[in-house]
């Protein structure tokens, strides 16, 4: 397929990550630099079957670099998951003139993205954006990198209270088949113990984990919980008390984890990857997923992208385990 384009739609679907918007804001403005047209597409596929959308021009992408969240908004669109769905968005996209679409998200919006061009003919880039990092084809995702120093600051505040009290808190991070969020915020907030969804591990071995740390002069104790763990954060927190009768707290970060202002590194990238995503359409290259690998820009088959599942980080987990007490 080889479609001269002359006009573009991008979409965020899924959960929303900080940095999503600088990745509009770099697509829009690359696409205009090369005298394409762009028409940002609200409440993701959605918002595509129901014709949803806006201009984009130079400046209704200025002040958007530094917000988090997503200015055109995301949805999961269950009629999208039907051909039905797919087909009602290509039709959207052809009355209106777009001839390809840069699809911002997760797993679920590359299989979307891999669907309106299988089944609805148009041309389409996905790009990895969302907080939990669990995109195999690619090093990082939008969203990461200030979700994990969102859960720094809060843990940070929460080691305050906890040792003033001599107690241990568990806490519930995002991440609901990936530990990424987990696992790099147990590493930076000096946390005793973590439970990951890829690691078997049992409420006794984090017990255990705790009472060393009481042998070794600890009162106080941080322990991460990936919602997706083996082990939930209430089974945790129960067998803590029941057998260590020290006193526990849970918190659950819960969705604060989404939000914020983007860091550097969210901006920097999410720049990079928008403006590869474009470059790609102009050289006539559709249907893939762009990634970043060894800090270098990469980019992947749609269908060979979806079937790439991240290896998990031994290293890390080991450089956690035995760094931690
Ligand atoms: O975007 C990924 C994620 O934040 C997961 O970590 C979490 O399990 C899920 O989204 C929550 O999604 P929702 O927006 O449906 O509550």
């Amino acid at each position: 397929m080889s479609v001269e384009i002359k006009k573009i739609g991008v979409l965020t679907s899924g959960g929303d990550a900080p940095g999503m918007n600088a990745a509009i804001r770099a697509i829009t403005r690359t696409a205009l630099y090369r005298g394409i047209k762009v028409i940002g597409i609200q409440r993701g596929y959605q918002g595509l079957i129901e014709g949803d959308l806006t201009e984009l021009t130079y400046t209704s992408v200025s002040r958007i670099i530094n917000r988090g969240g997503t200015f055109l908004f995301t949805a999961r669109s269950n009629e999208f998951r039907h051909p039905d769905g797919v087909k009602k968005a290509a039709e959207t996209c052809r009355k209106n003139g777009i001839d390809a679409v840069v699809a911002i998200g997760g797993d679920g919006t590359f299989r979307g993205a891999a669907d309106l061009s299988k089944i609805g003919g148009i041309p389409c880039i996905g790009i990895p954006g969302t907080i939990d990092n669990d995109i195999g084809m690619s090093d990082y995702t939008i969203g990461f990198d200030t979700a994990v120093n969102c859960v720094i600051d809060m843990v940070d505040r929460l080691r305050d209270t906890t040792e003033s009290h001599q107690r241990c808190s568990i806490v519930e991070v995002m991440g609901r088949n990936a530990g990424y969020i987990a696992l790099h915020s147990a590493i930076s907030t000096g946390a005793t113990a973590v439970a990951l969804p890829e690691i078997e591990i049992t409420c006794d071995d984090i017990v255990n984990k705790i009472r060393k740390s009481i042998n070794a002069g600890k009162t106080h104790f941080i322990v991460i919980a990936a919602e997706g763990a083996k082990i939930s954060a209430g089974e945790i927190l129960q067998s803590i008390g029941d057998s260590l009768g020290i006193n526990v707290r849970l918190t659950v970060l819960g969705h604060v984890q989404r939000g914020g202002m983007p860091t550097a590194d969210d901006r920097v990238n999410a720049t990079r990857l928008g403006h590869y995503a474009v470059d790609l359409l102009t050289k006539g290259i559709y249907d893939r997923v762009c990634g970043i690998q060894n800090n270098k820009l990469v980019d992947y088959d749609v269908q060979e992208a979806l079937k790439i599942t991240k290896p998990f980080d031994t290293d890390l987990y080991k450089a956690f385990l035995e760094t931690s007490i």
